[in-house]
């Protein structure tokens, strides 16, 4: 198969996470007989330095023509933040942007954590149990992330709001994304909310138990999302399936089921419109440790296999990344973010030999 990727490699580590993320893909190329042809662009805040817009209109015309998007984390440090306004910052004026253009509404982000990991995680074993595999589907272009943003002043007092609406076509696609993705995998779809005190809470339970009863197949259970905060760190695997959750409450969740694992550098992302759809790290930059070759690449290698998967309708391709990645971390081996008081010295990988260890199992099968 021919493609063209455009290639978003942000702010602090993103291009060196990135940089291995390619070389797995050129390996997949090689390897299945594709081609990819990958545009490279600028975007996130060194953009905005460079270029004087954090998305700017040449970006816009590589990912409009491109089948897909590779996207790197975007940011740089506080002080750098700082010399950006609000607007043109990456979160608003890149990030958001990105995801309205292509309605990429269905955010994919899988919490993986097998028996034989479970020291990664600060939780006990005897919580990590048997595992946790929980997918985490998050509503990516609504909520209270797109509503009307005011801040104003009345007669007597300042105020700020920001509206929280979602459409019914929009809680009824991201649903049924849910719902087919519980079904692949035969498993619990557990819808989050807030009903007990929000009207677009009330609304998306309606339609998400409207859409349930065209999946009878499927086990359902709803729960409130700050009981899921606590469930999740009492009793994570009791949620093993899918997690439907809506896109604010959905952002925190996801981060917090990082801390599961023990790293956000084991939360890799797929961001799916109907037309087109971009991956990405679900986590930020870490400009401090910003090119000293000891990110995690897992979150971009994944988001690759992610890519193969989600984008491009590569399963084979994507199951090889997936394994090879796990093989590496089964072997005992880490990145020092996950590494410990017993973790062998000579285990502990750099970035690259992540990357570079992933490419030698993909070619050697
Ligand atoms: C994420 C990030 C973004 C979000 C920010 C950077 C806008 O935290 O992808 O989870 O809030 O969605
Ligand atoms: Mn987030």
């Amino acid at each position: 198969m021919k493609k063209t990727l455009a290639v978003l490699e942000g702010d602090g580590i993103g291009p060196e996470i990135t940089r291995e993320g390619i070389k797995v893909l050129r390996t997949i190329e090689k390897k299945y007989d594709h081609e990819f042809v990958l545009e490279p662009a600028p975007f996130g805040a060194a953009s905005y330095f460079d270029e004087g817009s954090p998305f700017p209109d040449k970006t816009k015309e590589i990912c409009d023509n491109a089948d897909a998007i590779i996207k790197g984390p975007v940011g740089l440090s506080v002080e750098e933040m700082d010399k950006i306004p609000q607007e043109s910052r990456p979160e608003l004026g890149a990030i958001l942007p990105l995801r309205k253009r292509f309605n990429t509404y269905a955010n994919y982000r899988p919490v993986r954590l097998p028996k034989g990991l479970a020291s990664f995680s600060p939780l006990r074993d005897s919580v990590v149990g048997d595992g946790i595999d929980i997918l985490m589907i998050r509503e990516l272009v609504g909520g209270i992330y797109f509503g009307d943003k005011v801040e104003g002043t009345a007669t007597d007092m300042k105020y700020a709001s920001d509206d929280c609406i979602y459409t019914e076509e929009q809680v009824r696609n991201i649903a049924i994304v849910a719902f087919d993705e519980a079904r692949k995998r035969k498993a619990l779809m557990t819808n989050v909310h807030k009903a007990n005190v929000l009207a677009t809470s009330r609304f998306w339970n309606a339609i998400v138990e409207d859409v349930a009863k065209e999946y009878d197949d499927v086990e359902y259970a709803s729960v409130i999302v700050d009981n899921a905060a606590f469930q999740l760190v009492i009793n994570p695997t009791q949620f093993n399936g899918v997690m439907l959750l809506e896109n604010m409450q959905g952002d925190m969740l996801t981060d917090q089921a990082g801390g599961l694992l023990g790293s956000l550098g084991l939360m890799p992302s797929a961001c799916i419109g109907p037309d087109k759809g971009y991956v990405e790290p679900a986590h930020g930059s870490a400009p401090d440790i910003a090119g000293q070759n000891k990110a995690n690449p897992y979150s971009m290698i994944g988001s690759i296999a992610f890519l193969l998967d989600k984008c491009l309708g590569l399963q084979e391709e994507s199951d090889a990344v997936w394994n090879a990645m796990f093989d590496i971390l089964n072997q005992g081996f880490v990145t020092g973010e996950l590494a410990n008081a017993t973790t062998d010295p000579k285990k502990i990988l750099s970035t690259t030999d992540f990357g570079d260890r992933v490419v030698d199992i993909l070619s050697n099968s």
